[in-house]
């Protein structure tokens, strides 16, 4: 079991660091972890202490019980605030936006979802702003919002057009029905879905491969291709080598002479079927 010594507890989030991992769990297991202002509020805390504390190398998301998340909370998120003054709802939706995408989606450490169960509605945000996703083969997803009597909200759709095709979104979209892991993966929404049993073990797989890697060098590939999507090709090309350069300015580790010099000089490796060795900074 993971170590939960996090010196900070949240009543809707779960935080146990193991291993590098930095465990998060939305933790509404009676509500099928539905998503709260209070969840929303406390996942900007969550993600800003997991960011700043060095157990964590990999974050990954999951949910209580048998759901990842049922989506935004009907009752707490959407009929209680209709009566509230406009400055709280403009808060609630700024906190919901705050976690689900600004900072999950640009986060400065390798993020996975890990879906082992209901994934529902305004759920797809934070599973699709996760760099990668593996479900449980019997992990249940719909875009329900149609089902009672909404389009998709918040960033929802526009999540979707990031990963799933053309035909699958507006399918799913327009009916609400429902899709399993299996069905995830074969769509792209999920890299890979897996027997519930192995779900734990297949994801401390990924996180270890993330882990060895050079953490600086992720980061600047990982936000690369994210904010390159928006760019024309002549401005990605400007930014990717300003990124490539920034990526070298700030390595610790020199890794790009490391794996240059196990190539080319010590015959150590081939970058093309393994990594380089890492070893520590050298001083100067
Ligand atoms: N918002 C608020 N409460 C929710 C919720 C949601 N999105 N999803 C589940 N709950 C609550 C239920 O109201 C119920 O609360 P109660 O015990 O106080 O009555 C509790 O969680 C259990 O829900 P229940 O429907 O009995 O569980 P289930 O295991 O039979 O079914 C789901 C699970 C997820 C299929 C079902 O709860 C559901 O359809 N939820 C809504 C999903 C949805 O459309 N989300 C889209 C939001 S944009």
């Amino acid at each position: 079991m993971p170590e939960e010594r996090s010196e900070r507890s949240w009543s809707t989030v779960r935080v146990a660091y193991d291993s590098g991992i930095a465990w998060v769990t939305l933790d509404r297991p009676d509500k099928r972890n539905a998503m709260s202002p209070q969840l929303n509020a406390e996942m900007i805390e969550v993600l800003e202490a997991v960011e700043a504390d060095d157990r964590c190398g990999v974050v990954v998301l999951t949910g209580s019980g048998e759901s990842f998340s049922a989506g935004m909370d009907l009752k707490e998120y959407f009929r209680e605030v209709d009566k509230a003054p406009e400055y709280v709802q403009l808060k609630v939706r700024r906190d919901c936006s705050q976690w689900q995408w600004r900072m999950l989606r640009v986060f400065s450490k390798p993020t996975i979802a890990m879906v082992n169960g209901w994934c529902f509605g305004g759920a797809f945000v934070p599973l699709i702003a996760c760099d990668l996703a593996i479900a449980a083969d019997g992990a249940q997803f719909a875009l329900s919002e149609v089902n009672w009597g909404i389009p998709p909200g918040n960033l929802v759709t526009k999540a979707l057009s990031e990963v799933v095709g053309y035909r699958d979104a507006l399918r799913y979209i327009m009916t609400g029905d429902t899709f399993n892991g299996v069905q995830a993966a074969e769509m792209g929404l999920v890299n890979s879905s897996v027997p519930l049993a192995e779900l734990r073990a297949e994801t401390v797989k990924l996180a270890n491969n993330l882990l060895a890697k050079n953490p600086v060098v992720v980061r600047a590939a990982k936000l690369g291709f994210k904010h390159s999507r928006d760019m024309s090709w002549g401005q990605a090309e400007d930014y990717l080598y300003a990124k490539l350069e920034q990526s070298q300015f700030l390595d610790p580790e020199r890794g790009r002479e490391q794996g240059l010099k196990q190539f080319l000089d010590d015959k150590t490796i081939r970058p093309g079927l393994q990594a380089y060795e890492r070893h520590a900074p050298t001083a100067g």
